[in-house]
This record gives C-alpha cells, structure tokens and sequence, in this order.
C-alpha cells in the first residue's frame, strides 16, 4: 500500500437528534468511507460527507469521486460476499454490515454511481426506530 493524499470535504449541515446506536452508525459510515478512498486511483480523490434534514430524521451522503460502479453491478452491491477486489483483498461484507445496520435502525441506505465519475452513497435515518 501507499501512503497517498486525499481530499475530505465535510458538508454539514443543521440536523436534528435522533435516536441511534452511534457505534453500530459508525461502523456502517467507515465501511462507506473506506469503500470511497478504495475507490480512487492514483490521480487523487475527494471524498465528501454530507448531513442534511430529511423529513424528521437526517440525510448522511457519502460521496466519492473515484472509478464509480458498472450498472451491472449496482444491484448486487449489497449481497453479502459480492466483491469486484481481487481474491484476498475484499471481502464483499461492507456493504452488506452497512446495510444491515441501517435497516435496523428502520432507515434506508441507497446509492447512485457514474462509472468514471464517482459514487454517492445515501443513508436516510429517522428520527426515531419506528415502535415494534
Ligand atoms: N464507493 C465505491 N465506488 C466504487 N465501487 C464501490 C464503492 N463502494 C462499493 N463498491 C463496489 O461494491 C463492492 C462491494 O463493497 P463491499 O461490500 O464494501 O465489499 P469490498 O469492499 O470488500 O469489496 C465493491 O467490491 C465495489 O465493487
Ligand atoms: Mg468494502
């Protein structure tokens, strides 16, 4: 590996409290971060994180501007174990942890991508876990 510079942008903005489990949010916001730097090649990079008011709850988009993903792809990012990183270097779960921690919290995770132009992924949390 390299040590190469990159660009952090944060965006935030006003949002309101909600009510989560920070820990679990955290794990599922540096799979998203690390997936943006992995994403980027040697040219640069700059990964933007965004926070916005969304109905009750917030908007958290992570943002990146590296290689992007093949519409071919982009449905099956999710599945547990899918990986386009060669044998030994993904393991094809971050994605699908990050997904799985936003559902718990009754949220959406969902993501755009132009193939050469980056990647936006965008989980929306409300205010609260709707009561079971
Ligand atoms: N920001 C991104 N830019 C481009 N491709 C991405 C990005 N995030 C995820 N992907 C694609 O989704 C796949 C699955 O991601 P993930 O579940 O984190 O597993 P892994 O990173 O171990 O491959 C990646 O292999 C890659 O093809
Ligand atoms: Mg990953």
């Amino acid at each position: 590996m390299r040590w190469r510079r990159r660009a952090v942008v944060r965006e935030y903005g006003r949002v309101p409290e909600v009510v989560c489990q920070p820990a679990l949010l955290n794990q599922a916001l540096l799979n998203l971060c690390v997936n943006a730097v992995e994403a980027m090649d040697a040219r640069g990079g700059r990964l933007t994180v965004r926070t916005s008011p969304s109905g009750d709850g917030v908007c958290i988009e992570v943002v990146d501007d590296g290689r992007g993903i093949e519409p071919g792809h982009l449905p099956r990012i999710f599945d547990p174990f899918f990986t386009t990183k060669p044998v030994g270097a993904g393991t094809g779960l971050g994605l699908a942890v990050a997904f799985g921690i936003v559902q718990q919290h009754h949220g959406t995770l969902t993501a755009t991508s132009t193939p050469g132009v980056g990647s936006c992924f965008r989980i929306e949390l409300p205010a609260r876990p709707a009561p079971r």
